[in-house]
Order: structure tokens, then C-alpha cells, then sequence
């Protein structure tokens, strides 16, 4: 069998799906790594390139196809066939969604599952069996350059989207979820040595990667930065002690790629089972390793093990039905980009404006004649960044044809780059309402890449807006009371030289390829807006934790986002869990099943949500726990769960949630486990983490231990 048959051999084997044991597995998998060379082994555990030929294939167009890694052809191993993510298949021309930021201010796990559930469609159709787009670094500070690949800033809450994205992509190809761990500066990525303390580590970094394993997921990329001294990619306590030992993950580790891996013996003793992308580091130096015993076999055939358990698992699962390319963007999953954005976008401000006494969104179209556009990045496709999360879709609707179909020659529409201060003036003064879309590029934030000196992205050199964008909203501002800005980003902006100036803003992130449309149909109203924040933005950087994206060396406390803010006393200009919407949302009768609660049991609350206001719309409600009596220092508030729910007007719907017990734990460092107090404990429910608009309900949990 050729190479090309080989990795037809996965859509072979899906073709016929055929539900295997997992006894089965392991006798598979055991029969075939005793059958296997030293060579065939090291084959399994590295790409299939060479390093000449993949660096090629890659700069002529990163992931255009799947990438390869141990295709065996003699004993009919299908490879793993890479695709990135996770704003969507990097592969081909696929649908572009929102950046996952975005998609973590919808709060939306059964619409991240489709989201999940579509890319693993289309990394199939496309010929892939592996998606590694499943990206949930917590994020530390929002000037991290890949804060548009993650969900947001809270473990929990970063927890369930990475879960939801899993548990749709794997109906249909192994997924893999990065970057382990503490991966949360860009530029110095390569060396950053991240010091660490226990607890901050076991609550804030790791809970949520622990969510993957625990739903299953099949790979987890270790991280190119170090964690206390050692590569992410050779660090024995992480890969081996905590994630293989301790949570009892079956699937393999995967190296970042090229610089994922220094040392081939540190990264097969530390616990690398793949190297990525190219046959290398493991290819060159395991055979010698593994002769003079520095390195012994039995860990190479775990490793091997690890390996094939997956590929065998998915190679029977899958809708073989759904595949073919036909699926990659098709109207279904564009419509499901559309939506996601739909929800994603966030309304921060929307004050009264003078003309009508009311707010000034949504847009009413039958009072605008002429609705004025400025700023650049108005009619320019901005999806994110440009490094290996870049999706190529077909076509990207901008803010300004958007807008323009959907005013479909109702309002006469004056676009103005917002190059010339005057210009953009007079065409404020022009207009009865004015968008003005500004923010950041792949030019500002992503992925850092030096390719032959051509740079891009990296960490952000400010949070706040460029100071033209800034000029641009007070020069259009002073022209025009109703004037909305629209911003686009990867995480937090601050506000704060121009936010008084405007009666409404909207977070719109970077939206994806029908990102347009669902900003005109939040603008006029067609859609109501329902994102909430899924990290704070402060009113000044010196509230959030130190950040040097140039860092050898960085020390990770416990404290960052709404928890350091709370702790400080610090108002955010827009808290945690923020988002406002057309209609308006009441919240009462908040209840506990029981008053006191087992350490083994659950806490069950109540909560009735009703909508006050004449519009449909969805909530996302929020469970807050706070800790009065703990005897160890605890945030003053933290997220334990959260659903959205969709209202008709006067409408009272009773959210239930259940939280176990456990889920309240600390790291307790010198029990050196969790550990949850049998103490007096408060749940809060409500709009978002704002303590004045949260209800609460104390609880007991009782000591069975
Ligand atoms: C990134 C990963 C990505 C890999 C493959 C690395 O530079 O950190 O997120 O999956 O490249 O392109």
C-alpha cells in the first residue's frame, strides 16, 4: 500500500463504522506494537516529513492539507492526519467562525458542541482524522497575543467551551487540546520559564485541561515555555506525574510543533509520546538512546500504545454519511459562523441619546436616511491572526457589506475610511446615525511568527486603542451624538480616553466570515444582542497582573482577571460576565434544595429569570460561589456554573443548576490535595459578577469525611 492509500485507509475504516471494545483496542494495539522494529516504533511517535520537505510544504501554505504523522504502511496503520484550528480547519477553504474569545462570550456550550460538531465534519471531509484546535490557556492578561484562540479567563468557564468543542469534534476525529500548560505570553513563548506555586497551578492553570481529559479528548499538545525550570514538552511532573498518573489520561502527548522538543531523551522520559511535525529530534537520536539503555524500550512502547489506542478508537467512529466536500462551508456551517457571531457580540454601553430620549440601538431604520461608516477597519476582512490558526474561507462579509445588505437601499450609506479627520467629520455631520468600526489586526496581536524576517503578530504593545482610532471617535463623536463604535479584538480594551464620548459600544471580536451580517443584525435590531464577557476589562493596566512579553522568567501567581480585581477592591470599566441587551432581565426567588450539603453531594439551586422588557432575548445566567468562613484565602467571588436561557417578553423561566461539592475545592498545599472546608459557604446567582445585582442563599456543607 502506497503512502496516499494508507491515509485513505482512515475514510476506509470510517466507511464502515463499527463500534470496538475497549478490550478490543488494547488487544489490537498490543498485537501491533509486537510486531513493530525499533524503527517502526520511532516511526509512530514522530511526523512523517522530513524536516527539508515539511519546512517546504508548510511555507507554501501552512496546513493546506492534513499534516501526517506515523502512516505505517507494512502493518496498515493509518497516520494521524493533522488539522489546526480552532477558529475553524485551517485545512483548504473552510468556514471561518469566530475566534474562540468570541465564542467564549456566548457562554454557549450546546452551540460550541455544533461549532465542534461542524469542524469535525469538515476536517474529516477534508481527508483529516485529527483536530488540533481545542485551545484553553487560561488567560493571564489580556495583551497575550493568542488570547483570540482561548475561551476567556476562568478555569470553570474555559472548562465547559473546551468540552463542548471536544465533545462535537470528536463524533468525528480525535481532537487534542493545547497548549499544556501555563502557556499565556506569546513572544517569549519559546523560553519563558513560568514559576509557579502548587495552588495556583492545580486551580487556576490546569482544572479545565483536566475537563478534556476527563470527557475523553485523545491528545494533549504540550507547550513550548517551561513550567518551574523545565519544557513544557520534556516536564516529567506535568505530562507524566500529573496527566498520565494522577488523572489517568489514555491518549498521547504531541509535541508542539518544531521547538516543542530540545532533547529527545528528556522528551520520551519526560513523557512526549509524538513529535510534530517532522521526523527529527526522537527520529535521529531515540535508536541511540534506546541501544545504550538511557532510554528503555518499554517507554517507547507505551508511548506507541498510547498512539494507536486512538487511532484504532476513531478509526471506527464517525457519520461516514455527513462527509464529503460538499460539507466544507457549506450553507449549514456558514449559518452556524453566522450565529455564533450573532451571539458573541457584546453590548457594553447603550445610553439615551438626545433626539429620541431612548437608547441609541438598536439603529431605527425607519428615522435614518443616511448612516454614515468610518474607520478602516470597516470594510477590511479581519478574521484574526495570521499564524497557524488562520482559517482561509471562501469569503469574509465585512462590517460594510453587512450593513449594506442589510439596509438594502432603505438608508443611503456613506463610508469614510477615517483617514482624514475632516472627511470623517463631515461625513458624521452628514448622516443621522454613525458605526465606527475600530480596534486591532493581525498586524497588533496573534500568533508570533518570523518568517525569513517577515513578522507578525505577538503579544499586544498597548490595551488601548490605536491613538488615531481614539482621535477618530472624538472627531466623529463631536460631529455626531449618535455615534456607535464598533471594536474588534482578541480579548479586553480599555476605554477609558473615550468611553464618556459615545452612548453605545459593542465588543464584536474578531467575528468570523459572516462576522458582518451579525453585526448588522444586532445594529438593527433583527438579532438582540446576548454576549457577556468572558474576561473583565479594567479601566487601567496597572489593575491586572504584571505582563513582559520578553520574560525569561515570570512568576504566575494566583491572581489575575475579575478574581485580583475583586480582591483589590478595583472597579473594571466592564465586570466579568458583562453584556447588556435590548430587553431587560429581572432575577428572584433564588433557592436551595437543602441548606446543607454532603462533601460527597450537590448544591441544587433556583432561580427564576424574567424578561421585564418587550423584546425576545436570551440570558446568560450565573452561579456565583463565595466563601465567608474559609479558613485559608479564597477569591472573594468565583464562577461554579452558568446556562443561557432564551425568553419570550414577560416571560419567567426557572434556571436550575447543580453544582457538586467538589467542584468548591482549593488546593490545599500541605495536604498536598483538594480540599473542600465543611463551612458556612454563599451561592450568588445573576446577570454577571457585579455583587450589587446578585441574589444570594447561604449553604452548609457538612464534614463526612
Ligand atoms: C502553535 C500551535 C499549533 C502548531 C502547529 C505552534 O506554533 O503553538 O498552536 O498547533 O504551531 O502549527
Amino acid at each position: 500500500m502506497g503512502k496516499r492509500e494508507a491515509s485513505k485507509q482512515v475514510l476506509a475504516l470510517g466507511a464502515e463504522v463499527q463500534p470496538i471494545s475497549p478490550g478490543e483496542i488494547e488487544e489490537k494495539a498490543r498485537g501491533l506494537v509486537a510486531q513493530m522494529s525499533l524503527d517502526e516504533k520511532i516511526g509512530q511517535m514522530s511526523g512523517d516529513s522530513s524536516r527539508i520537505l515539511g519546512a517546504l510544504a508548510m511555507m507554501r501554505g501552512y496546513n493546506m492539507r492534513p499534516i501526517p504523522a506515523g502512516v505505517n504502511e507494512r502493518l496498515g496503520i493509518p497516520g494521524i492526519q493533522f488539522s489546526d484550528g480552532p477558529r475553524g480547519v485551517v485545512m483548504n477553504h473552510s468556514t471561518c467562525f469566530p475566534v474562540a474569545m468570541a465564542r467564549g462570550a456566548t457562554w454557549d456550550v450546546a452551540l460550541e458542541e455544533r461549532v465542534g460538531d461542524a469542524i469535525g465534519v469538515e476536517v474529516r471531509s477534508l481527508g483529516g482524522n485529527f483536530f488540533a484546535g481545542v485551545c484553553i490557556n487560561l488567560l493571564r492578561h489580556p495583551a497575550w497575543g493568542r488570547a483570540q484562540e482561548t475561551y476567556g479567563e476562568d478555569p470553570f468557564h474555559l472548562g465547559e467551551m473546551g468540552v463542548a468543542l471536544t465533545r462535537g469534534a470528536q463524533r468525528h476525529v480525535m481532537a487534542c487540546v493545547k497548549h499544556f500548560a501555563c502557556n499565556s505570553i506569546e513572544n517569549s513563548r519559546m523560553r519563558v520559564d513560568v514559576r509557579i506555586g502548587e495552588r495556583a497551578l492545580r486551580e487556576m492553570y490546569l482544572p479545565h485541561f483536566r475537563r478534556c481529559v476527563d470527557e475523553g479528548i485523545a491528545s494533549v499538545m504540550s507547550a513550548y515555555n517551561k513550567v518551574n525550570g523545565e519544557y513544557c514538552g520534556h516536564n516529567s511532573r506535568l505530562l507524566r506525574g500529573i496527566l498520565k498518573d494522577e488523572w489517568g489520561f489514555d491518549g498521547f502527548v504531541m509535541s508542539d510543533f518544531v521547538w516543542g522538543i530540545r532533547d529527545a531523551g528528556a522528551a520520551a522520559l519526560g513523557g512526549q509520546d509524538l513529535e510534530m511535525p517532522f521526523r527529527w529530534h526522537f527520529a535521529n537520536d531515540l535508536p541511540g538512546l534506546v541501544t545504550s539503555g538511557e532510554v528503555p524500550e518499554e517507554m517507547l512502547d507505551e508511548a506507541v500504545m498510547r498512539l494507536l489506542r486512538q487511532k484504532i478508537r476513531f478509526s471506527q467512529t464517525g457519520e461516514p454519511e455527513r462527509y464529503g466536500e460538499h460539507q466544507v462551508a457549506s450553507d449549514a456551517h456558514r449559518a452556524l459562523a453566522r450565529e455564533a457571531a450573532q451571539k458573541s457580540i457584546v453590548l457594553l454601553t447603550n445610553d439615551a441619546v438626545p433626539e429620541t430620549g431612548k437608547p441609541l440601538l438598536p439603529l431605527d431604520l425607519t428615522r435614518i436616511e443616511r448612516l454614515a461608516l468610518v474607520g478602516k477597519l470597516a470594510n477590511t476582512p479581519n478574521t484574526g491572526d495570521t499564524g497557524s490558526s488562520q482559517v482561509r474561507p471562501p469569503y469574509v462579509v465585512t462590517p460594510a457589506e453587512g450593513i449594506r445588505a442589510a439596509l438594502g437601499g432603505t438608508a443611503a450609506l456613506i463610508q469614510d475610511t477615517g483617514g482624514d479627520p475632516r472627511r470623517a467629520a463631515d461625513a458624521a455631520r452628514a448622516a443621522d446615525a454613525v458605526v465606527v468600526v475600530v480596534g486591532y489586526s493581525s498586524k497588533d496581536e496573534g500568533e508570533y511568527v518570523d518568517i525569513l524576517g517577515r513578522k507578525s503578530g505577538g503579544d499586544r504593545s498597548s490595551l488601548y486603542l490605536h491613538p488615531e482610532d481614539e482621535a477618530l471617535i472624538h472627531t466623529v463623536a463631536s460631529a455626531n451624538p449618535n455615534t456607535v463604535v464598533v471594536m474588534m479584538g482578541g480579548s479586553a480594551i480599555i476605554t477609558e480616553r473615550w468611553r464618556g464620548r459615545v452612548p453605545a459600544i459593542l465588543m464584536a471580536w474578531y467575528p468570523g466570515m459572516e462576522g458582518g451580517h451579525a453585526l448588522a443584525d444586532v445594529l438593527f435590531g433583527r438579532v438582540n444582542p446576548s454576549g457577556k464577557l468572558p474576561c473583565v476589562f479594567p479601566r487601567s493596566g496597572d489593575h491586572l497582573p504584571p505582563f513582559d512579553s520578553n520574560a525569561d522568567s515570570v512568576v504566575y501567581d494566583y491572581w489575575h482577571g475579575y478574581r485580583k480585581l475583586e480582591k483589590e477592591g478595583l472597579e473594571p470599566a466592564f465586570p466579568f460576565g458583562f453584556g447588556l441587551s435590548y430587553t431587560t432581565f429581572s432575577y428572584a426567588n433564588l433557592s436551595l434544595e437543602s441548606d446543607t450539603v454532603a462533601l460527597d453531594g450537590a448544591i441544587c439551586a433556583a432561580v427564576d429569570v424574567t424578561n421585564t422588557g418587550d423584546r425576545a432575548g436570551d440570558e446568560i445566567v450565573q452561579v456565583y460561589i463565595s466563601y465567608p468562613e474559609a479558613a485559608v484565602e479564597r477569591p472573594v467571588r468565583e464562577l461554579k456554573a452558568f446556562a443561557r436561557v432564551s425568553t419570550e417578553p414577560g416571560e419567567t423561566r426557572r434556571v436550575e443548576f447543580k453544582i457538586p461539592v467538589r467542584r468548591l475545592a482549593y488546593w490545599d498545599e500541605q495536604r498536598n490535595r483538594w480540599w473542600v472546608e465543611p463551612v458556612r459557604h454563599t451561592l450568588h446567582a445573576g446577570p454577571s459578577s457585579i455583587a450589587a445585582e446578585l441574589l444570594a442563599a447561604d449553604f452548609q456543607i457538612t464534614d463526612t469525611r
